[in-house]
């Protein structure tokens, strides 16, 4: 399989390195031969080579801080001239998210699905926005659109549902959704200033280029409108929901409410109401026998309420750079690999 990798930081690093650990796992387990064919960010340059590219040598120049397109194989042009140059069968689309408008992430998956690659995406904009005409144009193609680090990273929350909960009805999902937001107000519990307590989040990889996507509950909006779209079957936009994020919790607020045995979380939710499908973020004072009271950090969890089952929850990390790496990685197996 012929990847290419639009988008090279965080996530596109990460995915890189689970690549070189994981080679084995992959040939012997899946039967897929992987090779990078070609690499584009915006910062670091672009580089393409039909045969394969080194990637332990292209991330020893990305982490030195170094020009990626100072190394053999250097492309000229962005994304999408690189996208329309390559011959490879799936491109990775981990460039920066914007919520509000999707792009760049959007042109470059539409080029890609049009020129019949598989797409994964960890983006958020393009599949809060438009993922019922990426799925159409997907299937015309012949290809698979995936997006599975788009909610919770690489804890498959969208294939649980999808697959494991098959022949269940789902009549709601709820759940800490951000991880820098919960990061946050883990560590302001603890005494830590907002300030310092959203750096942290930032150095540790969870927050978003613009952390005010996290911290005003955009970021969790976006999660919960592809729940809603993927699971619930509307065709809903980021705006058509309440949403409310954390910047007005005070550390004398979050003091209060654990005198009070309670804790704040910012939390997102998808539920039916008789023929509707409603969705809200917002923090929520959560009593701390509830389950979701006890998830802290970065860490993210979701309960399904299901028609068989009851609840099912699953807890695991909802950011990071191998967490969401791997979420490109378990697209990749499923588009491509054999069992
Ligand atoms: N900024 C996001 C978070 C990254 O903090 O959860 C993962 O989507």
């Amino acid at each position: 399989m012929k990847l290419l990798l639009i988008g090279f930081g965080t996530v596109g690093q990460g995915l890189a390195e689970l690549l070189i650990e994981k080679r084995n796992t992959l040939l012997e387990q899946y039967k897929l031969d992987i090779q990078v064919v070609g690499i584009s960010d915006m910062l670091k340059g672009s580089l393409y080579d039909a045969k394969g590219l080194d990637l332990d040598k292209v991330l020893e120049v990305a982490k030195a801080g170094k020009k990626i397109s100072d190394l053999p194989g250097a492309f000229e042009g962005d994304a999408l001239a690189l996208i329309a140059k390559a011959r490879a069968d799936m491109m990775v689309e981990a460039t920066y998210t914007d919520i509000k408008t999707g792009e760049p992430a959007t042109s470059h998956i539409r080029a890609a699905l049009n020129k019949k690659m598989h797409v994964t995406t960890t983006n958020k904009g393009p599949t809060a926005l438009f993922l019922s005409e990426l799925n159409e144009l997907a299937k015309k193609k012949g290809v698979k659109f995936l997006y599975e680090g788009t909610v919770m990273s690489g804890s498959p929350m969208l294939n649980l549902a999808r697959e494991t909960l098959a022949g269940c009805n789902i009549t709601q999902v709820k759940g800490i959704l951000n991880g820098t937001t919960n990061y946050i107000l883990t560590r302001m519990e603890e005494g830590l200033a907002y300030e310092d307590a959203l750096k942290k989040a930032q150095e540790l990889g969870y927050a978003e280029a613009v952390p005010d996507a996290d911290v005003l509950g955009w970021d969790a909006l976006a999660k919960v409108t592809i729940i809603a779209n993927a699971m619930f079957g509307v065709k809903a936009k980021p705006d058509d929901f309440p949403c409310r994020g954390i910047t007005e919790i005070t550390a004398e607020a979050i003091a209060d409410a654990k005198a009070r045995g309670k804790r704040f979380k910012l939390i997102g939710k998808v539920w039916r109401e008789g023929d509707a499908v409603k969705a809200s973020v917002a923090p929520e004072e959560v009593d701390m026998s509830h389950p979701l009271a006890g998830v802290m950090g970065g860490t993210n969890a979701i309960t399904f309420t299901t028609d068989i089952l009851g609840d099912v929850t699953i807890v695991g990390p909802g950011a990071g750079r191998s967490e969401t790496g791997y979420s490109a990685l378990i697209d990749i197996i499923h588009a491509g690999g054999k069992r």
